[in-house]
């Protein structure tokens, strides 16, 4: 695979970003003549903000499996796909060639087909990070049944909620997973988010722990039977390929939850073309990636990071995406490196928190670990600190490797903003330059952009893009009003990212986090209100407020300040049945990581919290608090701060 549009020179970047703006159309098809489509486009692009509706490479017609997998048949079938790192590092390592991919992916079709899948038909996946889940979203791709990933950290209740949402007919899973030292129990947790539903025809369960599961009568099959029988059937009918559907460039791909400032997740639809034409483009661009490198982003596909830069971006490329199936620090604190050296990994792409975490371990776990196959770093999910980004530079690429810092979101679909590894300069903490096609402003709060620099030469102010860019989310499932709102709304014409930015004389962009009730936990998002709701519903929970702090490991942690009709004499048993109660009404990961008990919150005249005060006392600030005088009672915040944890 060569990629034309691959960026080469800095000058290249102006020459690029330019045209890209300037004439939208001919960038993009441009770009887009280098994949495989059934049906070219008539237009490239239509769009208005107001409603919003925005196509792209309009009435093409195409399979992204297709162009992640078939078309490099004829000259890379034997070159890995997909290699596979167990939990358990004595576990066999599994190398999925492109061949072998496709083989794996067509069965797995003939089997969704069997069970009864259709075209447009919402198929949720609730496995372990392992190859058989690449086969199951591919195979929903290739039959164009929209796959809803759902991270395997979220609890019955979550997935029960997202299945009505989506009106889901159809689930794989696995009886369990392995995450470090634990095993999942996946089916279990499936099986508590089915109880009473009605709706479920077919629930595919793939053995990877041979934990002990129910399987219910007409409801339940194996995974491992069905692929028996789809191979037959293939091989009976001489044919090795299930033929790949043909989809419209705007036929929805996936649908993806993600937490915003209201209690409900969203369903963030992505589309087809759009979809696949950026994933490719950022990857080949961003990470500089080429023929035969190695690429290991650590994310779990659970998130958009793992959708778009495990499998589509690198995959539609050609490329060899590793995937890990544990935990950064199990067996210990070494395991990445173990996997870099072992696979001599050329980029590796990770999370703020991860290096934090790993940092926390010093230098030991590094020792005697052959780093030197890695050429580029990257990182995704939250704001990198400086001494992160150092340690990272320092002792991961031993300041031979760039390091691309990658701004987006679940609802970009791809990378926005970052550095191009090695081409554009990067700067610690700042994501530095839009991608080509991108086009940030940044506003204040009327929605008027910020020309007015402040002391040390920056504009300040919430970050919006002025138009769209292939891979933006189309509709938010079931409700496209709430998308318009949302993301719409705010700001006249333009798509408000929710994130805080300022930019530099050099037109670099720094990230400096939400500026909505929305929390960035580990890189993953996380709404107040959703955390509130969930601890409410504990018995004895008058009324709670959320807020977040700076956590050394996690960048933000979770504040909770709750009342309490009544507190057990052991105040850590009711701590520890709201943690419980979070747990069963989202999961583990939305678990407040301090329960502050108080008797009143501070609140405005018309009964607004004021949260901004809040955060302030969880941050260990007593002074400056802002203006309290629209207190209803001011001087509970006294209180407040005499119980600080
Ligand atoms: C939010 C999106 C994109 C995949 C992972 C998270 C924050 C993401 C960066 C970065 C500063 C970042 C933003 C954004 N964020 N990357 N490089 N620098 N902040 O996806 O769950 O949709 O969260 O993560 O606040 O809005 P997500």
């Amino acid at each position: 695979m060569s990629y034309t549009y691959q960026i080469k020179s800095l000058e290249q970047y102006h020459i690029d970003y330019k045209k890209s703006i300037d004439d939208p159309a001919a960038f993009w098809s441009s770009v887009a003549e280098n994949f495989s489509w059934q049906k070219k486009w008539d237009r490239v692009v239509d769009w208005n903000f107001k409603d919003p509706k925005i196509e792209w490479f309009v009435n093409a017609k195409l399979n992204i499996t297709e162009n992640c997998i078939d078309r490099h048949l004829a000259t890379m079938a034997d070159k890995p796909a997909i290699i596979w790192e167990p939990n358990n590092p004595e576990e066999r390592t599994r190398t999925v060639t492109y061949a072998h991919l496709h083989k794996m992916v067509s069965q797995f079709s003939q089997v969704l087909k069997n069970n009864g899948v259709k075209k447009g038909d919402r198929v949720c996946i609730y496995m372990g990070m392992i190859p058989e889940l690449a086969y199951a979203v591919l195979g929903c791709a290739r039959i164009g049944a929209i796959h809803s990933v759902i991270f395997g950290g979220f609890s019955a209740q979550s997935i029960a909620d997202r299945l009505e949402d989506a009106a889901v007919e159809f689930i794989i899973t696995c009886d369990g997973a392995y995450r470090g030292g634990k095993d999942i129990p996946l089916k279990a947790v499936i099986d508590d988010a089915l109880i009473g539903n009605k709706t479920i025809k077919r629930v595919i369960v793939y053995t990877r722990t041979r934990t002990l599961i129910s399987m219910i009568k007409g409801r339940d099959v194996w995974w491992e039977d069905e692929m028996d029988h789809a191979e037959r059937q293939l091989e009976a009918n001489d044919i090795i390929n299930f033929p790949a559907e043909e989809m419209d460039a705007e036929d929805p791909l996936f649908i993806l939850y993600t937490s915003g400032s209201t209690g409900k997740p969203k369903g963030v639809v992505h589309s087809t073309a759009g979809y696949m034409v950026w994933t490719n483009y950022t990857f080949v661009n961003v990470f500089q990636y080429k023929p035969g490198d190695i690429f290991f982003c650590t994310a779990d596909i659970g998130w958009i990071t793992g959708h778009s830069y495990i499998l589509y971006g690198p995959l539609s490329a050609g490329g060899t995406s590793l995937m890990f199936e544990g935990i950064p620090t199990w067996p210990d604190a070494g395991r990445f490196w173990d996997i870099v050296d072992k696979h001599k990994v050329n980029i590796l792409y990770t999370a703020p928190t991860a290096i934090r975490s790993l940092m926390s371990y010093g230098l030991a776990p590094l020792e005697g670990k052959d780093l030197s196959s890695l050429k580029i770093l990257g990182t995704v999910g939250e704001p990198i600190n400086e001494e992160a980004w150092h340690w990272y530079d320092e002792h991961i690429g031993k300041k031979k490797c760039p390091i691309v810092d990658t701004w987006w979101q679940t609802e970009t679909g791809g990378i926005l903003i970052s550095n191009l590894a090695g081409i554009t300069p990067a700067k610690p903490s700042w994501a530095t330059l839009p991608m080509p096609g991108v086009q940030p402003l940044l506003v204040d709060e009327s929605g008027k952009e910020v020309i007015k620099k402040d002391e040390n030469g920056l504009l300040k102010g919430n970050m919006c893009i002025k138009a769209p860019w292939p891979a933006i989310l189309r509709t938010t499932y079931g409700d496209h009003e709430r998308c318009r709102t949302n993301y719409f709304s705010t700001y006249e014409n333009l798509y408000f990212t929710g994130d805080g930015a300022m930019k530099n004389e050099n037109g670099f962009y720094r990230i400096t986090g939400r500026v909505d009730d929305v929390l960035n936990v580990s890189g993953h998002r996380i709404g107040t209100a959703e955390i509130e709701n969930a601890i409410n519903m504990h018995a004895g929970v008058i009324e709670s407020a959320v807020v977040g702090y700076w956590h050394h490991i996690k960048g933000q942690g979770i504040y909770a300040y709750v009342i309490c009709s009544h507190i057990h004499s052991d105040e850590s048993l009711t701590q520890n049945g709201i943690l419980q109660t979070v747990t069963r009404i989202i999961g583990a990961i939305a678990k407040p990581d301090k329960i502050q008990f108080v008797t009143a919150l501070p609140k405005t005249r018309s009964g607004k919290i004021m949260r901004r005060i809040l955060r302030k006392i969880a941050e260990g600030e007593t002074n400056n608090l802002g203006d309290t005088t629209t207190l209803l009672e001011p001087d509970i915040i006294y209180d407040i701060i005499k119980g600080k944890l």
